[in-house]
């Protein structure tokens, strides 16, 4: 176990301090009370992404948009939403400084302009954003990364080292305090790069970078609930980010990217890229543990690592995880319209509790 940390592990039960999820979406309008509830259920905060549309851009529609959170969580659950603010060209210093001074926003999202879904309002030229970038740094405000490429000619899966290698490490070289999360790393590459990187660079992995590869979209038909942006890559690159979950690096933490796409927009021509895995998702995670044989690193990656890296607390209540094999949901209803969620109808060895 690790030295910091207070996991009771017992071979069939599991008390961890409480998580947070420091990536996800939750949309809008009455889907929050299918979203809200299901993320609230496990987690204390979730840094919720601003690509609406309209896009999350100001302070005051970040404000408006928590409010219809809070308005969406369970009587008696304690659960704390945390705004990211959408990046665009026409982001000013003076916007960030606004941002500073709230504390219910956690940072700016930086979309490249047409990497994945809602992203077309994103940055078009990173080079331009210096004055941004420097506010944000002064200000110690943190800049969230979605890290792709967008060129048509750059084959999707090099996507994310071509991001790295072209505009992040000068980013983080120059900026050498800025606080940079690169959100749901797909790639060796992006490991080493953050490992390697100064103290304040780190990374989220999903649960299904974790768990899956890209035979799992592709081998025997095309999965598209394991669809997502960006695209799983071969299996050498999950077993890189396998080794990073577990490896206690703080630098490594949870973020779910719970995305959820309604069924008939999955399973069409021109499926939407996102995997919805709110209901089962500290459950997916420590399914990939456990077969990894690591459920001591789960607490860290969980409940510990991100709200260092943010200076926020880290949470006081605990959850408790118990080994009982269960099937995750096939389907999630809401308001008329059917979901299907990530890892549907397969086997899941452990459940949170009371
Ligand atoms: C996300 C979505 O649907 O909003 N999709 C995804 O595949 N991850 C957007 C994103 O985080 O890239
Ligand atoms: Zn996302």
């Amino acid at each position: 176990m690790a030295s910091n940390s207070s996991a009771a592990v017992s071979p069939d039960t599991l008390c961890i301090d409480q998580p947070d999820d420091w990536h996800l979406h939750f949309r809008d309008g009455d889907m929050l009370a299918m979203t809200v509830p299901a993320t609230a259920r496990v987690f204390k905060r979730a840094i919720v992404m601003p690509n609406l549309a309209p896009p999350v851009t100001t302070v005051a529609q970040a404000e408006a948009y928590r409010q219809r959170i809070l308005a969406n969580v369970p009587a008696g659950t304690d659960f704390e939403p945390l705004m990211a603010l959408y990046l665009t060209q026409d982001t000013t210093a003076q916007d960030v400084r606004e941002a500073a001074n709230n504390p219910n926003i956690i940072g700016y999202k930086l979309y490249p302009a047409g990497a994945t879904t809602n992203s077309s309002a994103g940055v078009r030229a990173v080079d331009a954003m210096g004055p941004v970038f420097e506010a944000m740094e002064e200000l110690g405000v943190p800049l969230l990364v979605h890290g792709e490429v967008t060129e048509p000619e750059i084959d999707i899966f090099d996507r994310e080292k071509v991001f790295i290698d072209r505009y992040l490490a000068p980013i983080t070289e120059r900026y050498g305090r800025l606080k940079v999360v690169l959100e749901h790393i797909t790639t060796k590459d992006a490991v080493d790069f953050v490992a390697d990187a100064h103290d304040l660079v780190a990374a989220t992995l999903t649960p299904q970078h974790i768990l899956m590869n890209r035979n799992d979209l592709l081998v025997g038909g095309v999965h598209v609930h394991n669809y997502c942006l960006p695209v799983l890559k071969r299996r050498s690159h999950q077993e890189a980010l396998q080794q990073a979950a577990i490896s206690g690096n703080a630098k490594f933490f949870l973020g779910t990217d719970s995305a959820p796409h309604v069924q008939a927009k999955k399973e069409t021509a021109c499926g939407c890229a996102g995997c919805f895995s709110a209901f089962t998702a500290i459950e997916l995670y420590a399914e990939a543990f456990s077969q990894l044989g690591a459920l001591d690193k789960l607490e860290g990656f969980a409940s510990h690592f991100g709200a260092d890296f943010y200076g926020r607390p880290r949470n006081t209540q605990k959850i408790n995880l118990q080994r009982v094999g269960w099937q995750a949901p096939e389907t999630v209803s809401h308001g008329g319209e059917t979901w299907v969620p990530y890892w549907a109808g397969k086997q899941l060895q452990w459940q949170v509790v009371g």
